[in-house]
């Protein structure tokens, strides 16, 4: 897995496409997610850190109004238009990412004066369940608000990445992405408390446990704007609605979902509800300095979401069932849904368990899975 990349190159692509020098370089990681899955929306909490792998923004104001983008990874013409033209629908594809959130800036009543020009770099696979969209995104503010000397708080900043991605880009995603990527820590999971925004670092060093944790990107393609995700949310709204209380966040009590009817809201609530006591469970291990006792944590909370979240998708199952079987301590699936990336928990060495995974692949005739080894790292940070 690579580092953090060195300023240079970017700075160099900036230079050849738009001319100059950029006035600053921001890099924005994408994110892992330990535990805490589909219980940000649920006003819940969630445990997730930073990766060493994300995206970079090289970057300048231009003086003349217009908001210039463009990505090593989308090579053409560069997404350009007047600042002031900027309105959900009016940029699609990748460039509505940062787009976006200059639009949201906006809105928030920081007009940007003068515009700025993007040039965009990025070392994290899209599609994985690692957030390169939110790192696009948190990397783009970062780098607006820095050229335009706004020092706006980290956690408005997030919630402003948000507001993009829910009603520029049209993506109705929760807040635990923006978040990890502004607000990671290295050598800590963040554990964030949906509904108060309450965040804390908890520690999280696996070498230190003589540990580590493999993301296994299991090649299957996820979106959610495909309507899945969506569904998922309003399911938990109505669960809410029919339980009498505000989110499902507001049920502590597994048997309160025994109470549905309806057998699919059942399901949907009662993984809220474990998986919000399984983070909580999760911080008191990882405060013990018990990382091992996360292990099967991690493997009830894939049960929960492949039972009765019914997000978990087939390469999921066999590479956490692989991943078992070959020593893992826990595996789960990651993220939305649907595809992407499976988190296992094994001893620091095992190349086992990414051969086992590897070997079950093949035994299906799947494309190879690429594994990464996870580090928690820092946050978003200017480095150029
Ligand atoms: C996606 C969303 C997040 C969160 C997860 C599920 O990653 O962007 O906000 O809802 O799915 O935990």
């Amino acid at each position: 897995m690579s580092g953090a990349a060195s300023p240079g190159p970017v700075e160099r692509w900036f230079g050849d496409r738009f001319g100059g020098r950029p006035e600053g370089v921001w890099r924005a990681p994408g994110r892992a997610n330990l535990i805490g899955e589909h219980t940000d929306y649920n006003q819940g909490w969630v445990l997730p850190f930073a990766l060493d792998l994300g995206v970079t923004v090289a970057a300048a104001r231009c003086g003349d109004g217009m908001l210039a983008i463009r990505s090593r990874q989308a090579p053409g013409a560069p997404a350009s238009l007047p600042l002031a033209a900027l309105a959900p629908g009016a940029v699609t594809g990748w460039a509505a990412y940062p787009a976006g959130v200059a639009w949201a800036l906006r809105e928030a009543g920081h007009p940007l004066a003068g515009g700025a020009s993007l040039a965009v770099d990025s070392d994290l696979p899209q599609g994985a369940g690692l957030s390169s969209s939110a790192a696009l995104e948190c990397g783009a503010a970062l780098a607006l608000d820095g050229l335009h000397g706004l020092d706006l708080p980290r956690p408005q900043l997030a919630t402003l990445a948000q507001h993009a991605e829910n009603d520029f880009v049209g993506v109705p995603s929760g807040i635990m992405d923006q978040s990890a990527s502004l607000l990671g820590r290295a050598g800590h999971a963040l554990l964030l408390d949906c509904r108060s925004g309450e965040t804390s670092d908890v520690p999280l060093d696996p070498a230190a446990a003589g540990l580590e944790l493999i993301i296994i990107d299991t090649g299957a393609r996820h979106a959610l704007g495909d309507g899945r995700y969506a569904e998922r949310r309003s399911e938990c709204e109505r669960a809410a609605a029919l339980l009498g209380v505000s989110s499902l966040r507001e049920v502590s009590s597994p048997a309160a979902a025994a109470g549905l009817a309806d057998p699919v809201l059942r399901r949907r609530a009662r993984h809220v509800i474990t998986e919000n006591r399984r983070v909580e469970e999760t911080v008191a291990l990882l405060t013990g300095a018990d990382l091992a006792g996360v292990g099967p944590v991690l493997c009830a909370s894939h049960a929960s979401l492949r039972d009765d979240f019914e997000v978990s998708w087939p390469q999921a199952d066999v590479a956490v069932g692989a991943a078992m079987g070959a020593g893992a301590l826990g595996a789960r699936m990651m993220g939305g849904g649907f595809g992407g990336s499976v988190l296992a928990l094994a001893p620091a060495g095992r190349r086992a368990v990414s051969a086992a995974i590897t070997a079950e692949f093949a035994r299906r005739g799947w494309t190879p899975p690429a594994s990464i080894q996870a580090v928690p790292s820092a946050g978003a940070l200017r480095i150029g």
